[in-house]
């Protein structure tokens, strides 16, 4: 008897677990596949020029704004709720979007047969997770930090030149000042050069060759020269 019942168990628990965990779907993935087509999804949006929808960013924030819950854990499953229900049933009543905007965008069209609700559910999850104040903040601070560096200090970051070149001592590649103490500004279009193209063999006992910087511009090439000539001692 207690031999059936845990073979009943099993079978319970083998039954559930064949129909439920669904494999998880890739919401970032399906709100770039089914949604970007009409809503910008950048944060910020890049440009509010010849919108053909408000971007996702204004959506959700709007959304998260408009539709109240009495505890915040209850928020994002508020918002899931509407979006999954608005997306397959939109209508004027129901939209949140102000009069004006829906004059001129014309109510969104259904969007049956392009998600099925499983997707819509995780596309919405991923909608209320990524357009989120907090984010969006840091976002515009690490943009205002790099607005504020001088195009060299910018460069050095983002490329990582210091992974291989300190200012001062002499690593797997020379230091800039050993750079600048063997150039003079008419060797200019020199480094640049080696700098877009990437070097090697110039340096005694430096093994390893420098990667070409083909994505740097030109400006941003001759920025970090003009620096590196000026530590000339
Ligand atoms: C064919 C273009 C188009 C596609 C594709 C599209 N939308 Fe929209 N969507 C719109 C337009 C236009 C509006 C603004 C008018 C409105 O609110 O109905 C909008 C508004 C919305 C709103 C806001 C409703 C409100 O009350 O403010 C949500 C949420 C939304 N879309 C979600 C989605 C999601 C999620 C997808 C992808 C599954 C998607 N949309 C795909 C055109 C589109
Ligand atoms: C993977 C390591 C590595 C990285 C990253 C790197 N370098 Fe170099 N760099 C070298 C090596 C090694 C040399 C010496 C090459 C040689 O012997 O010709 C060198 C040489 C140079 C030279 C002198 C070239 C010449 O003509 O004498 C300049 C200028 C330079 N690097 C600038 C930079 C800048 C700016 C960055 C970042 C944008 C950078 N490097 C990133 C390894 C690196």
């Amino acid at each position: 008897m207690r031999y059936l019942w845990s073979l009943l168990c099993v079978g319970v628990l083998v039954g559930c677990m064949e129909g439920s965990p669904k494999e998880k779907l890739d919401g970032a993935m399906l709100l770039e596949q089914k949604c970007a087509k009409c809503h910008n999804l950048d944060m910020p949006p890049k440009s509010y020029e010849d919108e053909i929808a408000p971007s996702m960013m204004a959506v959700t924030f709007h959304l998260k704004d408009f539709i109240k819950s009495t505890t915040p854990s209850d928020h994002e499953s508020k918002v899931v709720a509407f979006i999954t229900d608005y997306v397959m049933e939109p209508s004027r009543e129901k939209s949140y979007c102000d009069k004006a905007s829906l004059d001129s965008y014309g109510v969104m069209p259904s969007q049956k047969g392009n998600v099925t609700p499983d997707e819509l559910e995780a596309i919405a999850h991923m909608m209320y997770q990524t357009f989120d104040n907090h984010k969006l903040l840091k976002i515009l601070k690490e943009r205002q930090r790099l607005a504020s560096l001088t195009v060299y200090e910018r460069v050095l970051e983002q490329q990582r030149c210091e992974n291989c070149h300190d200012i001062n001592q002499d690593k797997v590649a020379p230091s800039f000042k050993m750079i600048a103490s063997r150039y003079t500004p008419q060797d200019r279009a020199t480094l640049i050069e080696s700098i877009k193209s990437g070097s090697r063999g110039k340096w005694q006992g430096k093994t390893l060759p420098m990667p070409p910087f083909k994505q740097l511009s030109d400006q941003e090439i001759e920025g970090v020269v003009e620096w590196i000539l000026s530590l000339k001692p």
